[in-house]
């Protein structure tokens, strides 16, 4: 980004770039989480869950390039060090399932890191709608993907 474009950006920079970060964090947890239960799952129809998981981890990881581009754009830098990640991340890890046959555990893991996901993209929105587009509609967009994770999971669960 320009100096014109960061420029325009009407909020504090090192605000906005430390909640980006935090967020790049929470999507390198949920992309690990994800795709280890994917790989993990096992029981009864097993192949149709891991497809699941792996489909929205590589979600996660796409929203943490987004992420990591934006940080990079506005002028900074995405946390380099992984032992950095779960110190900097909004929520702590979520350990998956000791029994990778639990099927209702697994699907509470992820809706539960969905909703956190969703609280986390609306309220940078709040904060960044009319004072950083670009934020705004980049946030906007993940929140929508995070909204039809939530409901995808939460579809199983009602089965
Ligand atoms: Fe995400
Ligand atoms: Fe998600």
């Amino acid at each position: 980004m320009g100096k014109q474009a960061r420029a325009i950006v009407d909020l504090s920079l090192k605000d906005l770039i430390k909640d980006l970060n935090k967020a790049y964090c929470d999507e390198w947890l949920a992309y690990y989480l994800y795709w280890y239960m994917a790989q993990a799952v096992s029981g009864r129809g097993y192949e149709d869950m891991a497809e699941f998981l792996n489909k929205i981890a590589k979600d996660e990881l796409e929203h943490a390039t987004e992420l990591a581009d934006l940080i990079i754009k506005l002028g900074d830098m995405p946390i380099a060090n992984p032992m950095e990640i779960e110190k900097n991340a909004n929520s702590p890890y979520m350990m998956p399932p000791k029994n990778t046959a639990d099927y209702n555990r697994i699907i509470r893991i992820v809706t539960e890191a969905e909703a956190g996901a969703i609280d986390v993209y609306n309220k940078i929105a709040k904060k960044t709608l009319g004072k950083d587009n670009v934020t705004y509609q980049l946030v906007t967009h993940i929140l929508a993907e995070e909204v039809t994770h939530e409901e995808m999971f939460e579809n199983l669960l009602e089965r």
